[in-house]
């Protein structure tokens, strides 16, 4: 059971405040969560809690501290900590709000994630084997980002991701060397051409080009640089995220500096579509956007992964209609868009009801927590997405995952590609 719960202050990748909560039970086991922080968020996300002000960018998290030892530790003293539910209703029910709005999502995530590493702790076992729970589970297919855009490079290109998917490999070690080689190689393209200007947010080079297009052409070129074929050991993987630049269905194109109808948006993601061998494209129109989600997904879903991110943040309701109406066919799964651990398994299981595509997902601000390793093995969800190849933040999660496959016993499934195949 749940002896107390300490919350403190640390700083994320950003080098912005975050929470960071520790439980400790009554055998002693502990367990730390921390919260991670979006930048191209979502508007049905849960809320994260910051202090407003001047203050450190009005970014500091006193009061989602406060809440965690005045409000949220007394109410979850005595819980059975193995009771992941329990505890995350408990949280849910505390806030009291639709969207965590009083406590803080930030708040209610660290806590849910700390309680989860404490049972795993108390019951011995490494952290994705407990949420397995005893359910055969797979290693994920990583998409690693190359160059990162949007939100996460002053909105350099409109698009956010252009990410590497080794789809061909054969366990999740080489998939990692095959995209160390494509970032090393999309890296000295860049230098060759001076356009090298450092990193973006999640660690992909800083996107120096004129056009969306050019970035593909890179990508593809840093493909065969890297000595593999486009489409065949390596594919492309692009998050869009369209909300950032969509809106009541016109699409402002900030690169091309011209304005797109939904129809007309997806007819210029389309045109990639043909050109580049993409496998995978998220949030390919804006989270207000369903009807033209549905026509993109009608017109490429039987051969392409199509991600509700901002869409479907994480929420199981969401999900099933989704399903129902064929926005998208994959959902990305981030817990701190929920705001429990507890919500975002259920959206991930609602998602494999549905047929869909699960994808674990980090945030751009990230810190040194390895849970979302963890949890895209143990909840089987087939693919990992953590941003580029670089910066310890994200490297701390793909080393994770290769620590995990050494402990994964003959036998077990192993990596599978974009589509749930295996090999
Ligand atoms: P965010 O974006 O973490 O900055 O919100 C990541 C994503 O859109 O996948
Ligand atoms: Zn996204």
């Amino acid at each position: 059971t749940i002896r107390s719960i300490h919350a403190r202050r640390i700083w994320d990748s950003r080098g912005r405040p975050t929470v960071e909560a520790e439980v400790t039970l009554a055998d002693g086991a502990t367990g730390r969560g921390i919260a991670p922080a979006g930048a191209s968020r979502g508007t049905r996300e849960a809320i994260e809690l910051r202090d407003g002000g001047d203050r450190l960018g009005g970014l500091d998290v006193s009061q989602a501290l406060a809440g965690i030892r005045d409000e949220i530790a007394p109410a979850l003293r005595g819980i059975d900590a193995l009771k992941q539910e329990e505890v995350d209703e408990r949280l849910i029910g505390l806030d009291g709000t639709v969207n965590k709005a009083r406590l803080g999502g930030n708040a209610t995530v660290a806590v849910s994630l700390a309680v989860l590493h404490a049972a795993a702790a108390s019951s011995g076992m490494p952290l994705w084997r407990y949420c397995a729970g005893g359910q055969p589970v797979s290693i994920p297919l990583p998409e690693i980002q190359i160059f990162g855009g949007g939100a996460h490079a002053g909105r350099r290109t409109d698009v956010q991701d252009f990410m590497v998917v080794a789809q061909r490999a054969q366990s999740f070690a080489e998939a990692l060397e095959i995209t160390a080689e494509i970032y090393r190689a999309a890296g000295s393209l860049m230098a060759e051409r001076g356009r090298l200007q450092g990193v973006a947010d999640e660690g992909g080079w800083w996107p120096a080009f004129d056009s969306n297009e050019e970035a593909l052409d890179a990508l593809v070129s840093a493909i065969e640089r890297a000595g593999y074929t486009p489409g065949h050991e390596a594919a492309i993987s692009l998050d869009i995220a369209a909300s950032e630049f969509g809106r009541n269905g016109r699409y402002r194109l900030a690169m091309e500096d011209r304005e797109l109808d939904s129809d007309g948006m997806a007819e210029y993601l389309l045109r990639w579509c043909e050109r580049y061998p993409i496998v995978s494209v998220e949030d390919p129109l804006a989270e207000d956007d369903p009807d033209g989600l549905a026509r993109f997904t009608a017109s490429v879903g039987d051969r392409m992964q199509v991600i509700g991110d901002d869409f479907l943040v994480t929420n199981a309701n969401l999900v099933e209609r989704a399903a129902a109406n064929g926005n998208v066919n994959a959902v990305l799964i981030k817990v701190n868009q929920a705001g429990t651990v507890s919500e975002a398994k259920a959206a991930c299981a609602a998602a494999k009801r549905a047929g869909f595509g699960t994808i674990v997902s980090a945030r751009s601000g990230e810190t040194e927590d390895v849970a979302i390793a963890h949890l895209a093995v143990g909840w089987d969800s087939g693919q990992l997405k953590v941003g580029s190849f670089a910066r310890s933040e994200r490297m701390a999660k793909w080393n994770e995952v290769l620590r995990i496959e050494e402990q994964f016993e003959a036998g077990s499934v192993g990596i599978r590609d974009v589509f749930g195949r295996g090999k």
